[in-house]
């Protein structure tokens, strides 16, 4: 056996690791930073700045870090309408007073009358599972069909281990029926919802009702389809796939289509002598290895088996297109969009009607980036190729505030347009994009040309490079040493034109703790003790421009998160830069995916993993099984919401 730190591990300590400390775990990141590769970076930026060299700690709060700027009280007049919501740790939800919620669909709901109501003791079967609400919801869109039916589209991006199997003795699978259960978990569910006598629910039976696991057959198109590195032994000819998983945030088209966003797709590739396999350079980059995160997939289908079938890993980790009006359709993977660790998609229609998207890759030190159609959007007409030509690219930040897309082509990666869209990350470290602090969900201002992107936090900032050790130097919009708190930064594209190559840019917010921390740590003059939060992820606005904003982070209420209480929604004020708390989540659990009914009096925010570490029986109680669930909050009065 290798002497490495994963054999220092237990199997459950392990697995009980984040996603992306799991990575780490499985390929140590050197353990500091290329120091020759930081002065570097600081010097070439020389040039932008005027000859000034800012370099290290929080002394690169520059210009660009207007997010520390006082905002005058004249300022913040109201928009908000309702009053702030005080952290907690309850094993429940909070909104505001006047608002109420309600649950709309847990992990387990039956999709079809002859599926059974979910049953705390086995916690389902495979077969059960199949057609029944998946688990850990996370991005969503609802959808309005002619007369008017609510579709509702979601992500069911992974399962923890210790709830869904916490019928067995040591929260394991035992059998490969458990196994199979945690598959058919994932993947994605399509329902209709529809409001009876006053509460949301699943309309069983809906011809819109549908599943999506791992194993649903997908057409892959675009630049990697039919490629040698795409061809397995069940798809020969690299076009169809089966099945999507770990799908994180969304994105919606505006021509009626949904977009589930592959994340962490590594983690589900194992083999018998894991630690005899060797990962080449791209398995490497991407996290794929011989142990998987405790699913054991590969136990029961060999094209999880990593030995056995070294592309199958290819395949995954693209943005999948799907059509919820047509339960027939087949969903497309779109590998023209580029694969990494996808958070959201947030598509734009550009003023000229080329479509840009805009997507963040959740992992330490990874990249920001944006696709630019090569066609033109006219509504009705036709759209398949909107996402098939075009072109990505990865963004650099300079200190002074200012900000470039670099275009990924062969010319400036050296790579093939298959490469680079299967193999994203490595073109956009060739053309020295900013490595970012786990950029997740970007959202669009409706209003405005303005785009912001929740940085959620790294601890590996200013301390390691990123796994394909491109350095991760503090700075820029990236401006805290071992960030634990997180940010969110904005950007203002050239002449409001989405397909620019530069912008404008600073931090919106920087999440802290003013009532532990002194400097940069206390947060930016947006953050007081009333409206502190940690690790920003969901990221989506409103009709009236106001950004909502949900929290993935440390629950833990102390020491440096002390007052900042369970996970939690807030809404801010693009324009005068307050943010006030609009909900609180039950313990144990991140708040991620948000949709509005097409009336906008209710607005629907997905609630994941409570109790993932064995402390919440929310929302059923009674020490029952805790379930991921999507919750409907309305006002008291009926009036819209947002
Ligand atoms: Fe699944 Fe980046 O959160
Ligand atoms: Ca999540
Ligand atoms: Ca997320
Ligand atoms: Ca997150």
């Amino acid at each position: 056996m290798k002497l490495d730190k994963r054999n220092h591990l237990s199997e459950d300590e392990l697995h009980d690791l984040s996603f992306d400390d799991f990575d780490e775990a499985l390929n140590p990141r050197p353990e500091n930073s290329d120091f020759d590769a930081i002065v570097e970076e600081a010097l070439s930026r020389r040039g932008f700045m005027g000859g000034a060299l800012v370099f290290g700690g929080v002394a690169t709060l520059g210009a660009a870090t207007t997010a520390l700027a006082p905002v005058s009280a004249q300022a913040s007049a109201n928009r908000f309408g309702f009053s702030a919501v005080a952290t907690g740790t309850a094993d429940t939800i909070a909104v505001p007073d006047g608002y109420n919620w309600h649950v709309a669909a847990r992990w387990g709901d039956p999709l079809f009358s002859d599926v059974p109501e979910f049953d705390h003791e086995t916690r389902g079967t495979a077969a059960s599972q199949a057609r029944a609400f998946g688990d850990n919801n996370d991005g969503m869109s609802i959808f309005s069909d002619k007369d008017g039916r609510q579709i509702l589209v979601v992500n069911n991006e992974y399962t923890n281990r210790s709830v869904i199997w916490g019928n067995n003795p040591d929260g394991k699978y035992a059998t490969d029926d458990d196994i199979n259960k945690g598959k058919n978990a994932h993947g994605l569910t399509a329902c209709e919802l529809k409001e009876v006598d006053g509460r949301w629910q699943i309309v069983k039976d809906s011809p819109y009702n549908r599943r999506f696991t791992p194993d649903e057959p997908m057409e892959i198109t675009g630049p990697a389809r039919g490629h040698d590195l795409m061809k397995t032994a069940v798809d020969p000819a690299g076009v169809t796939v089966l099945g999507t998983f770990n799908n994180c945030g969304n994105g919606r088209t505006p021509w009626g289509t949904y977009l589930a966003c592959e994340e962490n797709f590594n983690g589900y590739f194992g083999t018998a002598d894991a630690d005899g396999y060797v990962q080449d350079g791209p398995k490497k980059r991407y996290g794929v290895s011989g142990k998987d995160r405790g699913y054991g997939w590969w136990k029961v289908d060999s094209r999880f088996d990593v030995a056995m079938d070294p592309n199958e890993c290819n395949r995954h980790g693209y943005v999948t297109e799907v059509d919820p009006y047509d339960p027939n359709s087949v969903p497309k993977k779109r590998t023209a969009l580029g694969r990494c660790k996808h958070e959201n998609a947030e598509v734009v229609v550009n003023a000229d009607g080329r479509i840009v998207i805009y997507m963040g890759d959740d992992e330490r030190g990874e990249f920001l980036y944006r696709y630019v159609s090569e066609g033109y959007y006219a509504e009705g007409g036709d759209t398949d190729d909107l996402m098939e030509n075009g072109t990505l690219y990865a963004a650099k930040f300079f200190p002074d505030g200012t900000g470039k897309w670099l275009a990924l082509t062969p010319e400036t990666t050296d790579m093939d347009q298959a490469n680079i869209c299967m193999f994203t990350r490595m073109a956009a470290s060739k053309v020295g994009a900013t490595t970012m602090d786990r950029p997740e969900w970007v959202a669009a201002n409706p209003l405005k040309a303005e785009v912001y992107c929740a940085l959620t936090n790294n601890k590996n900032r200013g301390v390691k490079p990123n796994a394909g050790g491109d350095a991760t130097p503090v700075g820029g919009p990236n401006p805290r040493e071992a960030n634990k708190y997180g940010q969110i930064v904005r950007w203002w594209p050239s002449n409001g034109d989405h397909t620019a190559n530069t912008f404008t840019w600073d931090l919106y917010v920087m999440a802290g703790n003013p009532t532990v921390h002194e400097d940069a740590d206390g947060g930016s003059y947006n953050v007081n003790e009333g409206n502190m939060f940690n690790s920003p992820d969901g990221l989506s606005f409103d009709n009236k421009g106001l950004l909502w904003i949900q929290t993935d982070g440390n629950y833990s209420n102390e020491k440096d998160f002390a007052g900042q209480g369970n996970n939690q929604m807030l809404i801010g004020d693009p324009t005068t830069g307050e943010i006030r708390r609009f909900l609180v989540g039950p313990k144990e659990a991140e708040i991620t995916g948000i949709a509005w009914a097409a009336d906008r009096r209710t607005v629907f925010v997905g609630v994941q993993h409570p109790g993932e570490r064995g402390d919440s029986d929310w929302p059923d109680g009674g020490d029952r099984t805790p379930r991921s669930a999507i919750v409907a909050v309305r006002r008291d009065d009926g009036a819209v919401i947002g």
